[in-house]
């Protein structure tokens, strides 16, 4: 079962207009809450970061945040309530009369759906996942949650055709973030990530993993590293709310270190798994 513009209806049966500009244009903003049983992690932040993508584009948000709590909380209830749920909230601008790049006062279209969050197993994870590096061509606004996602699209693609788990992207010569997750290093005892800005989504599971490992008393550096530092690196991992976290063991077919994943990544991931009952 999905949400649509105030419907609770099957999700082959959600339809929205040729009109809407978020078909015509990627004109919307989006959220993905990842849902165990019945926590949702970061809810807060999620809906916070949901009101700064609204304000960024300028779009009125059309509920509250307890209205949209009652929303997402119907739709895990409509789905599984007792597996992994990502749930996904799009808004779009809504739809105009006719196809023109300017806008007027819209009703925004609001959509929300349940996926599932992959299990992964600890076991599999220690032999480490693959990622590719692409230049990071996006626009200078990253930090918006944008549904006008193409160039991650591409990326991600480029990934899945070389049996990789993620694009890791850099921007003169500055590792950036990947085509859907953030992404960290840890060297020397270290942990490193892009800082919050125009070029990074400001992941919620970032935040979290930086508070984990700070928790485990590791050293955190929110500070550019280069792509250079990213081979050389101890660990890679990268975060995001469907992901959690991940090592990263072979970028371009190269071993990180000795091509495992590594003790800072165990503990951390063990430290996020505590959050999740
Ligand atoms: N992607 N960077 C980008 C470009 C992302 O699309 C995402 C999330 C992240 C991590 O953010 P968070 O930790 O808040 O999930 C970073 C989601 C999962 C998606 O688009 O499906």
């Amino acid at each position: 079962m999905v949400y649509l513009n105030g419907n609770f209806i099957q999700k082959d049966k959600a339809y929205i207009s040729i009109m809407d500009r978020g078909f015509l244009f990627g004109d919307g903003v989006y959220e993905v809450f990842p849902v165990y049983g019945n926590i949702i992690l970061g809810l807060e932040p999620h809906l916070n970061r949901l009101q700064d993508g609204l304000d960024a584009i300028n779009i009125k948000n059309p509920h509250s945040k307890n209205e949209w709590i009652n929303l997402i909380n119907k739709i895990i209830t409509l789905n599984d309530k007792n597996s992994n749920q990502a749930i996904y909230l799009q808004i779009s601008r809504g739809c105009d009369e006719n196809r023109k790049h300017t806008y007027g006062q819209l009703k925004p279209t609001i959509y929300i759906q349940s996926s599932g969050i992959e299990q992964r197993d600890k076991n599999d994870l220690l032999k480490g996942k693959s990622a590719i590096t692409r230049e990071d061509i996006r626009w200078l606004k990253s930090n918006t949650k944008a549904t006008s996602l193409l160039a991650n699209t591409l990326y991600a693609q480029e990934a899945k055709e070389c049996n990789s788990e993620e694009a890791i992207l850099y921007r003169d010569g500055i590792v950036t973030e990947a085509s859907s997750s953030n992404v960290f290093i840890v060297k020397d005892d270290c942990l490193y990530t892009h800082p919050k800005g125009p070029n990074i989504l400001p992941g919620i599971t970032r935040d979290v993993a930086i508070q984990c490992a700070k928790d485990l008393g590791i050293e955190v550096r929110e500070e550019k590293f280069t792509k250079e530092q990213l081979m050389q690196a101890d660990e890679v991992w990268i975060s995001s709310s469907t992901r959690e976290i991940l090592p990263i063991t072979r970028v371009d077919g190269v071993s990180i270190s000795n091509g495992h994943s590594g003790p800072f990544w165990s503990s951390v991931y063990d430290q996020y798994q505590t959050l999740k009952s």
